[in-house]
């Protein structure tokens, strides 16, 4: 059995993406496989940051169903986040990545 066979890593079912009242993403549906590599783009402000604070929890999922490494997002709770968490890795866009040298 390939890596690609198996459940997914991730898994979006209708899901509504919300910043305060303002929809962000709607009718979000989607796999990812066991390492598989994917690519999210999109113009600036289209929602991408939005939708990867969702997958770590940091932004509630407000309507449909998403699982991420075996948690459903719709249901987790506060104390779960961080085994959620430890299941990720993320480098952030605005982390200082590089030192400068003189
Ligand atoms: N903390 C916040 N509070 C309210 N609205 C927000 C917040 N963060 C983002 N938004 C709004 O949500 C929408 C999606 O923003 P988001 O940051 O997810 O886009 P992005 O695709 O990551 O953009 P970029 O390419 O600039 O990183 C935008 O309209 C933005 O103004
Ligand atoms: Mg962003």
């Amino acid at each position: 059995m390939d890596a690609f066979s198996s459940e997914p890593i991730v898994k979006a079912r209708n899901a509504y993406i919300l910043q305060d009242q303002n929809p962000v993403l709607s009718k979000v549906n989607f796999d990812i496989g066991k390492g598989e590599f994917v690519y999210l783009i999109g113009r600036t402000g289209s929602g991408k940051s939005s939708l990867l604070k969702t997958l770590y929890a940091d932004l509630p999922l407000r309507a449909g169903e998403i699982s991420v490494a075996g948690y459903h997002l719709e249901e987790i709770t506060h104390k779960e986040v961080p085994y959620l968490r430890r299941k990720l890795g993320i480098i952030f866009q605005d982390f200082q990545l590089f030192l400068t040298v003189r």
